[in-house]
């Protein structure tokens, strides 16, 4: 069974592939296309926190190939606490032919798919975010032509974001250099993963965005406090403080740089209002690519990665 759940299971090719077929797509429906290529699917969806984009993307690409969605939020979707996270995975899993999950913990995405019988796909957990990820890189080719020899400072927080964009870039042969406060940049064991499983990229962590930007095909930011991690607001906002994409920055980068958000955006703090509506953002055309970037996903794990016969729980009988 595939899964994906991270951007580590993927090879450079593969994710190149689905790249291209992403912008294919993007292009198909942009001629008015709908084709059908998941009638009949059904993709669960199970949200441990909020969403709009996620949600609504996958929603709408699954109407859109002719499939449809079931999408459970707590209290219906309270896996761990009406019943256990496998109980829950190997039920709803014989129902859907792709599940989608959003939680806190990463564990919880690898336990529901160690006792999946069909494909998870990871919508953010505190660990990683990669169908954003796809996106992202979606839009960087989309943008710049290519991701191999670009160079994409990302600003803030080491958070799930930064490391899924850090392992996309990785693969496809991208530089990627984290401006993060002390404290708040990737541990050891993501860097030691990172230089055995992304030889084409380079990673950097560099403190200071002042630094880092003058080098910047991309400006990458997410916010400083991310989902269930409201408790330390206060703290983070200090901490920060001087981690903001605002003007005064992006005058230091080159006149092509492009500033990147995977939105939502807490406007005033990691980023300032009119760069993120500027026309150096392109945080809107990543929004838009989720739902293409999602396709291909699909397509991938649903059409090309497991025979119908492989899917289904095993089914007992009285000899
Ligand atoms: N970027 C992103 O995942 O947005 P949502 O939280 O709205 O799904
Ligand atoms: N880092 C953010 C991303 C939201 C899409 C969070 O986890 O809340």
């Amino acid at each position: 069974m595939t899964h994906f759940l991270s951007l580590w299971d993927l090879e450079g090719d593969q994710l190149n592939d689905l790249l291209q077929d992403a912008l294919r797509l993007k292009a198909a429906h942009q001629r008015g296309e709908r084709p059908p290529l998941l009638a009949g699917r059904v993709l669960g969806l199970v949200f441990e926190k909020p969403s709009l984009r996620t949600r609504a993307s996958f929603e709408a690409a699954m109407a859109q190939l002719g499939g449809t969605s079931v999408f459970l939020s707590n209290p219906d979707g309270a896996m761990g606490v009406r019943e256990s996270v496998p109980d829950f995975a190997r039920s709803l899993s014989q129902y859907a032919d792709a599940v989608v999950l959003r939680t806190f913990k990463h564990k919880t995405v690898e336990e529901f798919a160690a006792h999946s019988c069909c494909p998870v796909i990871n919508g953010l957990s505190d660990a990683e975010h990669p169908c954003q990820a796809l996106a992202d890189l979606m839009t960087v080719q989309e943008v710049f032509g290519d991701v191999r020899g670009r160079t994409l400072v990302f600003v803030g927080d080491g958070n799930n974001v930064a490391r899924s964009v850090a392992v996309g870039c990785g693969k496809l042969g991208a530089r990627f250099i984290l401006a993060a406060p002390e404290g708040y940049g990737f541990d050891e064991p993501f860097l030691q993963a990172y230089r055995r499983h992304c030889r084409a990229g380079e990673l950097v962590q560099n403190g200071d965005p002042r630094h880092a930007v003058d080098q910047a095909d991309i400006i990458y930011t997410d916010v400083w406090t991310s989902m269930g991690q409201e408790a330390e607001r206060e703290l983070r906002l200090q901490h920060f403080a001087g981690y903001q994409v605002n003007a005064d920055l992006l005058a230091l980068a080159p006149s092509h740089t492009r500033v990147m958000h995977c939105l939502p955006a807490h406007r005033g703090e990691e980023v300032t209002g009119d760069v993120l509506d500027g026309a150096r953002s392109i945080a809107f055309q990543q929004a838009g690519n989720r739902m293409h970037a999602q396709k291909a996903l699909l397509k991938w794990l649903l059409l090309e990665q497991q025979a119908p016969a492989e899917v289904g729980a095993p089914i007992s009988r009285v000899p």
